[in-house]
């Protein structure tokens, strides 16, 4: 199988390339949309056989049946969920990626990569004002993230507990209940407990607020309070300043999970919500929802990387070449061993546009949801839920139910004309715009919303 005898014209890796050319220069994009699992039976059938049905059928199952089927989260009219838009330069160094067998997760191995892939973390790390020390590494997404950050606000909990001879062995996370979905998720997976913070009128996490909740359970029960940085269903961003204050009086471990919003840092007209950040422990943002890299990709930026380093560094006798050098290996900063030099398209992207083509592009992205919150104040079937904060706006169509939402939401993806899925907020259905692709125009938000009436 892997001799190069077997296919002297290397039709596969010339069929692959050719393929990837073509999706990354196609212009416009397909929307496409799901299928029954009915239909690709029918239509792809069984793929994998013994004898294997070679390269050429392979790939035509794969350009004309199975991708189809797939939605292209860079459509400029995909504004569900958080999309992803990479520049064309990002999602083609995936390519290289994957085809180099670079391993990121020692020095070692990868001293290259993970030196490139670090200086897009410094990027990062100074656009939040963390200190010249603070450093981390790519994981797959927020979720990995904010566990990996979370495991060590625990273990450097009761590290400290251990030397003040405390005993205390603490287990809850502060959050508020719209903290993403994944802290709860990956509290359970630590066995700890999310004890939830009322929310101010803006609906951010405040100083105040989270006093009263360490007050009434006692602050020596928990070991972190995680503050958002642009909340996945409306883009807010917790009051970080007054949260910060908290944390350094009750010595807790201060997390903000930026996946979606952390990019708004690059952003001079929204920069000003984000302060305080610069006082946080831990750190996440997702390059692959708002800094334009492909899937998947969270970069987690620790105030003190040693911190982690003491609670992630797998230890193995084959590993002792690695774990006894002095030199940074990106594995020992997260859960996980083996890993995917990630950040290189991010780096790539970096390295060949500047970082001013990042705020451009960013700053692009808010002038169009701007103009969409616009457009919903003036049609009088329309009403805005919360002036946005960052590139996400919630908004109701006056008279609609949630049979109605969705109904609308099947016939705009039926026709491929956009996909923009209902949310709920508080018991109630609404609709929701995220645009973090610099190829969303306001007349493509224009063109939805004339759908509604
Ligand atoms: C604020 C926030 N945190 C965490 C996550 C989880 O990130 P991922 O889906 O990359 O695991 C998301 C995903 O949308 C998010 O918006």
């Amino acid at each position: 199988m892997h001799s190069f005898d077997k296919d002297p014209d290397h039709i596969a890796v010339e069929q692959v390339l050719r393929y990837a050319r073509e999706r990354l220069l196609m212009d416009p994009i397909p929307l496409d949309g799901p299928q029954t699992e009915d239909y690709l039976t029918s239509a792809a059938g069984q793929t994998i056989t013994a004898a294997g049905l070679g390269a050429p059928r392979a790939m035509e199952l794969f350009e004309h049946t199975l991708a189809p089927a797939c939605l292209s989260t860079d459509h400029p009219r995909y504004l569900s969920f958080i999309p992803c838009a990479p520049t064309r330069e990002a999602a083609a160094f995936d390519v290289v990626v994957g085809a180099s067998s670079v391993y990121g997760g020692s020095w070692l191995e990868g001293a290259g990569a993970v030196y490139a892939e670090n200086q897009a973390l410094r990027w990062i790390s100074d656009l939040a004002g963390l200190p010249e020390e603070a450093g981390g590494v790519f994981v797959p997404g927020g979720t990995v993230g904010n566990l990996s950050a979370l495991v060590v606000a625990r273990d450097t909990a009761r590290n400290r507990a251990r030397a003040e001879g405390t005993g205390a062995r603490p287990w809850r996370i502060a959050a508020t209940d719209n903290a993403h979905s994944s802290v709860v998720s990956m509290a359970a997976v630590m066995d700890a407990e999310v004890c939830g913070v009322h929310v101010d009128e803006k609906l951010r996490l405040t100083g105040p607020e989270l006093r009263r909740t360490l007050e009434e359970l006692g602050p020596e029960t928990f070991f972190a309070v995680v503050a958002t940085a642009g909340t996945t269903n409306f883009g807010v961003v917790d009051d970080l300043e007054s949260v910060a204050d908290v944390c350094e009086e009750f010595g807790l471990w201060l997390h903000v999970d930026g996946a979606y919003g952390g990019a708004g840092l690059a952003a001079p007209s929204v920069r000003h919500l984000f302060n305080g950040i610069e006082r946080a422990d831990s750190f996440i943002v997702d390059p692959h929802k708002w800094l334009f890299a492909p899937f998947d990709c969270c970069a987690l930026i620790y105030r003190d990387p040693e911190l982690a380093r003491v609670a992630h560094t797998q230890e193995a006798g084959y590993l002792d070449v690695l774990t006894k050098a002095t030199e940074w290996n990106p594995t020992d900063y997260s859960i996980g061993l083996t890993r995917r030099a990630r950040g290189l398209p991010l780096w790539y992207s970096l390295a060949v546009h500047g970082t001013d083509a990042y705020v451009e592009a960013i700053e692009g992205t808010l002038d169009v949801i701007r103009h969409a919150a616009r457009e919903i104040e003036h049609r009088p079937h329309l009403e805005l839920v919360r002036e946005p904060d960052l590139s996400v706006v919630v908004f109701r169509r006056l008279g609609w139910g949630p049979e109605d939402y969705q109904a609308w939401t099947d016939r705009m993806l039926a026709a491929e004309f956009a996909f923009v899925v209902p949310t709920t907020f508080r018991g109630e259905t609404l609709t929701r715009f995220a645009v973090v692709n610099p190829h969303t125009t306001n007349e493509d938000v224009t063109a939805i919303l004339d759908t509604m009436s």
